[in-house]
């Protein structure tokens, strides 16, 4: 077992698959890492895939030989995965020529013939992104949500949120009169719109938008570590194991780490893992920026400059609504 010179005090740290440290980091191609990893032995698996774009760190290759190769790789983190373990698969569009290439109904096949069961499609979305003009605008990706069976974990008080109207009663039958919510919170929903305005725009990648999200790295396209956070605290219990095969900047690490479970990561790039050390540094020396679990989306109040319509449109604007409001006399 090797040690990092600031977290070891605190935690056990390998970079090979070691059953007695707390933080195993794997700088290798994910399989490699798998197949040492006993069978039935991680509570969840958490990762964002490279999506065949043809990003810095892949290949582009086409759509069925991405996915023959995927399926391979699926097929082993099921064998480690447990049996009251859940797999959560983030991805979005494969997008070729224009046309569009949905991977979550792609994916959806390949765990289900390995006999997973679907408890959520999580639509993550964004308020930002990229205009494009021969189709609507994306705005959301998804997080497919798989146990290996019935017998799972969620625990749903953990990741509660304030609900809208606590105040609202039931207002028939035998309650009628009590608070109809739960003095917890409710239910997240699948619709997850947890991001601040600056984490879409370098998710999305916007040209010239320098992006001052307290997270970012040099990673094209990281996690919010508040993303993976609700599902660990959601889906595992403290010093269960938290495994991301394509782990990037370290995350999904981090989240686990941060709530008490003990995290796997393997990731192929060396620039990606040596911030990832960075990063767990500075999370236990209490640096790390993160952005807190639950802070609410920045909503423009509708008075900052960049909410305002511009003064050369207002005339145009208006031409406009005089229109509608005539087509519907
Ligand atoms: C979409 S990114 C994941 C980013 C990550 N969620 C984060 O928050 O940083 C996918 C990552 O998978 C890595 N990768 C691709 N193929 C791999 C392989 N066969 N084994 C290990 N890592 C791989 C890439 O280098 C890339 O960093």
């Amino acid at each position: 077992m090797s040690n990092l010179p600031l977290f070891d005090k605190q935690k056990d740290f390998a970079s090979y698959f070691d059953p007695t440290a707390d933080i195993i980091l794997y700088n290798g191609d994910t399989n490699e890492l798998i197949d040492n990893i006993p069978d039935n032995y991680v509570k969840l698996i958490i990762t964002s895939p490279p999506y065949n774009l043809g990003k810095a760190y892949e290949n582009q290759v086409s759509i069925e030989k991405y996915l023959e190769t995927q399926a391979q790789t699926i097929s082993k983190l099921y064998r480690i995965l447990r049996s009251d373990g859940s797999i959560c698969w983030q991805v979005g569009n494969f997008v070729q020529d224009g046309e569009v290439f949905p991977l979550d109904i792609y994916y959806y096949r390949i765990f289900k013939e390995l006999g997973l069961f679907l408890r959520n499609r999580i639509i993550w979305h964004f308020g930002h992104g990229l205009h494009t003009s021969k189709r609507f605008s994306g705005r959301y990706e998804t997080i497919l949500w798989f146990t290996k069976s019935n017998e799972y974990t969620f625990n749903l008080d953990s990741v509660r949120i304030p609900s809208k109207y606590p105040g609202k009663r039931h207002y028939k039958g035998p309650n009628k009169g009590k608070p109809s919510g739960n003095p917890k919170g409710k239910n997240p929903s699948d619709v997850w719109d947890i991001l601040a305005k600056e984490w879409e725009e370098c998710f999305w990648e916007i040209p010239n938008v320098k992006s001052n999200h307290p997270e970012k790295t040099n990673h094209p396209c990281q996690f919010p570590v508040e993303l993976v956070e609700r599902c660990v605290l959601a889906l595992t219990n403290e010093n269960d194991w938290v495994f991301d095969p394509y782990a990037g900047v370290g995350s999904s690490t981090i989240a686990a780490i941060k709530h008490n479970r003990r995290a796997i990561g393997s990731e192929q790039e060396t620039e990606y893992v040596k911030i990832t050390h960075e990063r767990l540094n500075s999370f236990f020396n209490g640096t790390l920026k993160l952005r807190p679990l639950g802070k609410p989306v920045h909503k423009p109040t509708g008075k900052e400059k960049v909410a305002q319509l511009p003064p050369e449109w207002k005339e145009a604007t208006q031409q406009r609504l005089l229109e509608k409001k005539e087509n519907y006399e």
